[in-house]
């Protein structure tokens, strides 16, 4: 079968190769692959070398982002053939921690978590894959090819619920969220904010392509430009570039008791000098909350899986821009201005 695979950090090794069929160890489930998305983390592995090997392999099926179609699955799986699934992307630690012991892989203690197609295992591109039914999920098949976005969501998801979870210290409540980067993630992102009925204000620094229209069709605002400039006081912020200093930034313009969400990482390389004392200071004072969050587990693609189905399918649908055949995987690698998110199709 056909399957895309990588060698992490040399970018001129991308193949499209012939590979052998998942063997019943890697689930009992037998999925045809339809699309695989793409997002930053599958550039950093191919360019800059993130992403592990599985243990004694030269090469990975690289992707993370699935959506396929049930072709085998035993009586007592819960699934049945047909059904539309995606896969989930991390494996708990074999200790394992007390985090993934109890299904809170994306909380593991120890590092020693794998990831498909990101750490030591297998990804999910590749015309064929397999997985347990315990790390399937079943999708709205309504949702059609929109389906591919449940790992992004499932991301959201969890940001989103950790941000809520932090709300009930007080009894102040949110009203107006920020999201800063209106990439996937970024819109995903203002899309579960609507959901929850704030006023959200989505902030990048472009306004190329659909980017600004996809935002005010969620009946959400579009501002362009440095943050401390859109006049936004919001009580919550789900950041999604990923750029360090912007952290700093938010931290002087959100409101009082506010809860900051890191989603997002980036390689810029940069350094800043900061005036930390005031930083603190503005933190402490205001009661605010900066916290990172990486990955999801089960129930936040469950919830993910919710929030899209529940969604307009005619916007998410324009979440997809650029769809392309597996032979083109490594120039889909490299982003356009307009893209939004790039699905390969694992059928072409
Ligand atoms: C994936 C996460 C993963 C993270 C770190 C992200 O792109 O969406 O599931 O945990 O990369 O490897």
């Amino acid at each position: 079968m056909k399957a895309i695979t990588v060698v992490p950090g040399k970018p001129d090794e991308v193949r499209v190769e012939d590979v052998p069929e998942p063997s019943p160890e890697q689930g009992s489930l037998l999925v045809e692959g339809l699309l695989l998305g793409i997002c930053g983390t599958d550039a950093d592995i191919v360019d800059e070398g993130y992403g592990w090997l599985p243990p004694g392999r030269d090469r990975m099926v690289i992707g993370h982002e699935s959506l396929g179609v049930v072709v085998e699955a035993p009586p007592d799986s819960g699934f049945a053939l047909g059904d539309h699934v995606s896969g989930i992307v991390r494996r708990p630690d074999p200790v394992p921690c007390p985090q993934c012991a109890v299904g809170e892989w994306d909380f593991c203690g120890n590092g020693r978590y794998t990831e498909r197609g990101i750490k030591q295992l297998d990804g999910y591109g590749s015309a064929l894959w397999r997985v347990e039914p315990e790390f399937a999920v079943r999708l709205d098949p309504a949702l059609g090819d929109c389906g591919v976005l449940l790992e992004p969501a499932s991301v959201l998801a969890k940001a989103w619920e950790q941000t809520d979870r932090i709300f009930t210290r007080a009894s102040a409540r949110p009203t107006t969220a920020l999201v800063t980067g209106a990439g996937p993630i970024g819109l995903l992102a203002a899309l579960m904010g609507v959901q929850r009925g704030l006023d959200v204000h989505v902030q990048d620094l472009n306004d190329s392509g659909d980017k600004p229209a996809l935002v005010r069709d969620l009946g959400a605002t579009f501002g362009v430009g440095d943050v401390r400039g859109s006049g936004v006081r919001p009580d919550v912020v789900i950041e999604c570039t990923g750029h360090g200093p912007l952290v700093f930034k938010l931290a002087e313009i959100v409101a009082p008791n506010a809860v900051v969400c890191l989603a997002g990482i980036s390689n810029s390389g940069v350094t800043n000098t900061i005036p930390t004392d005031d930083v603190n200071k503005k933190l402490v004072l205001e009661n605010t909350v900066l916290f990172g969050t990486v990955n999801a587990a089960r129930r936040h693609y469950e919830q993910a899986a919710e929030d899209l189905a529940r969604a307009d399918h005619g916007w998410l649908e324009r979440l997809i821009t650029r769809r392309v055949p597996m032979d083109a995987y490594a120039d889909a690698l490299v982003k356009k201005d307009e893209d939004v998110k790039v699905v390969v199709d694992l059928r072409a």
